[in-house]
């Protein structure tokens, strides 16, 4: 079936009790077991099992076009899991524009426990093939990034890899693009991660991760990890993302044509030094974009000539749009990610332009949109 059809129905059957259409909220910590030790349907506990979670992680699996799927309590939760397959000692090559929180996590924290990390330009699959070394066990892409919005090809790092004889699995963080612009597992990629908190959501009411892979052996290892580490989310958070990701498709589809209305306002405002859109023509991977996503979703980044002080300006000056952290969610957002978002990459060789806007394109009224751009930028 297409994803439309996926993003209602995968992962969620009326439930056998009473029929119930929407899957229930199973606000349960634990299951009534037949004898000792015979749980049914391995029902014993809610960190293990859930069938809340359960939906969700077949609804995720199949919009991936993944054979697994794996439901946690954040984004981050879902990047730390994934990180714990490999040990102290092992090599990861990373983008030099991924989210600053998956950056503090990496150079901040697991460093410690042994582990080493390369930071490089990723847009250049040649980059990766250099940065390789013995100990490389994974290499992990964000394409769109965050906030730059830079794009690496998949399917050619993917090859790159393949070839490899260390075989270092292949992460993407589909976070911005979501399965309904791109299906990394299709292109070679070994992992898909989200934050569920942005677009598959939605709604910006539940803050969640997940994990989605194709092969059984690294899904057991990551549902060992998941049941050992426990940052597992709620019933209700995942409810919420299930409700969310029905929409999905109308919603990324809207979230598209809006920020290409605001794009066309803002190519060549005089008080814009650069506008970043992986769509535009303009966008220097604006190639690889086009072939691997369907449109070019729902986030602008831009870089205000007049730097940090015209940047702040316009971020506290919108009135319908929102001036707040995260993204994906139906009402607009915007925020300067130096200050905000990418604080914790700060003095590093991955700090950001300190001029630099980030917009997430709600589903609002397009022209009511760039009216209060408009107004916005006019005080910057
Ligand atoms: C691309 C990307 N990956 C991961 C995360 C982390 O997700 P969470 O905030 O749900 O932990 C974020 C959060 O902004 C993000 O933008």
């Amino acid at each position: 079936m297409e994803i439309e059809t996926l993003a209602i129905h995968a992962g969620q059957e009326p439930d056998p009790n009473n029929g119930a259409v929407m899957t229930p909220i199973y606000q349960t910590s634990t299951y009534k077991q037949d004898g000792v030790g015979k749980a049914r349907e391995g029902y014993e506990y809610s960190r293990t099992k859930n069938p809340t979670r359960l939906a969700l992680e077949n609804c995720l699996a199949a919009l991936e076009g993944g054979g697994y799927g794996l439901a946690f309590s954040s984004g981050m939760a879902a990047t730390d899991t994934v990180l714990r397959l490999i040990d102290g000692g092992d090599h990861v090559i990373a983008g030099d524009d991924v989210y600053g929180g998956t950056y503090r996590l990496f150079d901040k924290v697991l460093r410690r426990y042994g582990l080493s990390f390369n930071f490089i330009n990723t847009t250049d699959p040649e980059n990766i093939a250099e940065a390789l070394t013995d100990q490389t066990k994974l290499v992990w892409l964000e394409t769109p990034t965050n906030p730059l919005l830079s794009i690496s090809d998949i399917h050619a790092v993917a090859d790159i890899l393949h070839l490899h004889p260390n075989h270092p699995l292949l992460v993407v963080d589909n976070t911005f693009a979501t399965p309904y612009l791109q299906r990394p597992l299709q292109l070679g990629a070994d992992i898909v991660i989200h934050s569920t908190t942005k677009y598959l959501g939605g709604h910006s009411d539940a803050v969640g991760g997940a994990v989605i892979v194709k092969d059984k052996a690294v899904y057991d290892k990551l549902a060992f990890l998941q049941n050992a580490v426990g940052a597992v989310p709620g019933p209700m958070d995942c409810f919420l993302v299930l409700r969310g990701i029905k929409t999905l498709p109308i919603r990324m589809d809207r979230h598209a044509e809006n920020a290409w209305a605001l794009v066309n306002f803002l190519e060549g405002q005089p008080k814009i030094n650069r506008l970043l859109y992986p769509f535009n023509k303009s966008h220097p991977q604006v190639n690889i974009a086009k072939k691997q996503m369907r449109n070019g979703g729902g986030m602008i980044s831009f870089i205000m000539r007049g730097g940090f002080a015209a940047a702040v300006k316009v971020a506290e000056s919108t009135k319908l749009i929102t001036l707040a952290e995260s993204l994906g969610g139906v009402e607009s957002l915007i925020e300067v990610p130096a200050a905000m978002t990418h604080l914790s990459t700060a003095g590093s060789k991955i700090a950001v332009d300190q001029g630099l806007v980030r917009l997430s394109v709600g589903i609002e009224n397009k022209e009511d949109l760039i009216r209060d751009i408009e107004q916005a930028l006019e005080k910057a």
